[in-house]
C-alpha cells in the first residue's frame, strides 16, 4: 500500500512549552477510482412511489427557502433543523407542517452585488446558502452560510425548554465563516462539531482551489484556527469532501480522532492524468492547552 503524507500522531507526551496543538493527518486507504466509471445506485426510491406508499410526509412551508443542503436531527427533543437558501427552518418531528419556525438570514446586499459582479448566478449562487448546522452547546446551534461567496457564521438560540423554543439568530455576534464553510454553495463540504470545536473539510478561498482540514471555535475563551499546511503544491489536492466523524479508537478520550472521508486528484501523474483517489484522513485531537501551531 502506498502511504503518503504520513505524520506520526503524538499524544501523551504533549508539552505546553512547545506551544503546539498538532493537527496531523494520515492517509489510510488508497483504492483507485477512475472518474470515467459510471455510478449505478443499488437502490432507487422514486418520490412518487414514496408518496403513494404513504411513507413520506412532504414539508409544505418552504416556498421561500428552497435548496436544502443541511439537516440537523435532534431526536431527543423531537425536532429537525433544515438549512436552506437564506432560511433556516425548525420543524417538529410529530408534524413537520405544524407550527414550524423559521429564521430569515439573507446575505448582505453589498455582498450579493459583488457576487453578481464576479460573474456568479444571482439565483443559484449569490445568496446565503446554509451549509453548517451543528449543535454547539445545550442552548445554541452553530450555523454558517455561504453569504453570497462571503461565508458567515453565527449562533442560534434554541432556549433550554422543549416547550418554549426561542429560535433566534444572534445577529450581534456574527463571525467570518472562512475556513468553516465553503464560498461556493455547490462545493462538496463536510463538518462536525465535537467538544465545541468545529472540524471542517472545506475550500478556504473564493475560487475553491485551496482545500484544507480546519479546526475552529472551541470553548468561548479560546477561539483559534488551525488548518492543514498551505504549500506550493497544496497539501490536499482539490479535495472533494464527503463526510467527517469523530471516532474513538482507544479508551482514552483525549486520543480520539476525527476521520475525514474525501476524494482528491492524484498528484503523482502529469496534469493530463485524471486519476481520482478515495481517501480517509485522520486528525488527532489533543488536550486543549497552550497555543496552536499548524503542522
Ligand atoms: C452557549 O453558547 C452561547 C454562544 O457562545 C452562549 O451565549 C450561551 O450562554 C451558551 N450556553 C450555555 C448553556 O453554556
Amino acid at each position: 500500500m502506498n502511504i503518503k503524507k504520513e505524520e506520526k500522531c503524538r499524544s501523551q507526551d504533549f508539552q505546553t512549552s512547545q506551544a503546539f496543538v498538532m493537527l496531523c493527518v494520515m492517509t489510510l486507504f488508497l483504492p483507485v477510482i477512475r472518474t470515467s466509471k459510471i455510478n449505478i445506485p443499488r437502490l432507487k426510491l422514486p418520490y412518487k412511489e414514496l408518496l403513494l406508499s404513504n411513507s413520506c410526509i412532504p414539508f409544505m412551508g418552504s416556498a421561500e427557502g428552497l435548496d436544502f443542503q443541511t439537516l440537523l436531527l435532534d431526536e431527543e427533543r423531537g425536532r429537525l433543523l433544515l438549512g436552506a437558501k437564506d432560511h433556516i427552518f425548525l420543524l417538529s418531528l410529530v408534524d413537520l407542517n405544524k407550527n414550524f419556525k423559521k429564521i430569515y438570514w439573507p446575505a448582505a446586499k453589498e455582498r450579493v452585488e459583488l457576487c453578481k459582479l464576479a460573474g456568479k448566478d444571482a439565483q443559484t449562487e449569490c445568496a446565503n446558502f446554509i451549509r453548517v448546522l451543528q449543535p454547539y452547546n445545550r442552548t445554541h446551534i452553530y450555523a454558517c452560510g455561504t453569504g453570497a461567496f462571503h461565508p458567515i457564521c453565527g449562533y442560534i438560540d434554541l432556549g433550554i425548554h422543549k416547550e418554549d423554543v426561542t429560535f433566534k439568530l444572534d445577529t450581534h455576534n456574527l463571525e467570518s465563516g472562512r475556513l468553516k464553510c465553503p464560498f461556493d454553495p455547490h462545493q462538496p463540504f463536510a463538518s462536525v462539531m465535537t467538544d465545541e470545536y468545529l472540524y471542517a473539510g472545506t475550500a478556504s478561498d473564493f475560487l475553491g482551489k485551496d482545500t484544507a482540514f480546519t479546526r475552529s471555535l472551541g470553548p468561548s475563551h479560546d477561539h483559534h484556527y488551525i488548518r492543514t499546511d498551505i504549500s506550493e503544491h497544496y497539501w490536499l489536492n482539490g479535495a472533494k469532501f464527503i463526510g467527517t466523524f469523530p471516532i474513538p479508537d482507544t479508551y482514552n478520550p483525549d486520543d480520539d480522532k476525527i476521520y475525514f472521508f474525501f476524494r482528491e486528484s492524484s498528484q503523482d501523474g502529469t496534469t493530463s492524468d485524471k486519476t481520482v483517489l478515495s481517501r480517509v484522513g485522520r486528525v488527532c485531537k489533543f488536550s486543549n492547552r497552550g497555543e496552536y501551531g499548524v503542522l
